[in-house]
């Protein structure tokens, strides 16, 4: 999987409240070495402005709404994500923003590899020179 993609979850729709749930390879393409969410994000705000070496990323709006802009060195495409039963997958290699968060908006990030600063590429000329 090598293309960025809207992945629905597996829902329960349950009259005392919803459930969906992620496994790793088998929702996901990738084993999960890091969970890290986005929270409190204040109005106007947006988070992200980089791309990624080696790391792949699920994103899950679990709460509030947001947008995730995913650019591959030719072209931006915006993904709204307002829901908890989907996500969008990010392979490694793509230029993300994230903006528009609603108030109280929780943004969870499943990642395929630990923190790692090196894995970062904050420089946006240095990402399109790789891009090529
Ligand atoms: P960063 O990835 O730059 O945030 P975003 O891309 O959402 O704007 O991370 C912000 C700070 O948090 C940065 O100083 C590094 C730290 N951080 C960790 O220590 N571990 C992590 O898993 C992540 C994602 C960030």
């Amino acid at each position: 999987m090598d293309k960025p993609q809207i992945i629905e979850l597996p829902k329960f729709l349950d009259k005392r409240g919803n459930l969906s749930f992620i496994e790793e390879f088998k929702q996901l393409p990738f084993k999960i070495e890091r969970t890290y969410w986005i929270y409190d994000v204040p109005g106007g705000e947006h988070r992200g402005g980089h791309a990624y070496r080696e790391n792949e990323e699920f994103i899950v709006a679990l709460s509030g709404s947001f947008d995730v802009i995913l650019d591959d060195g030719k072209e931006k495409h915006t993904y709204s994500l307002n829901r908890s039963y989907y996500g969008l997958y990010v392979p490694k290699g793509y230029w993300r923003e994230m903006n528009n968060f609603s108030t109280n908006s929780l943004a969870l990030v499943l990642a395929s590899t630990p923190y790692s600063p090196n894995d970062y590429i904050r420089d946006y000329t240095e990402f399109k020179l790789n891009a090529e």
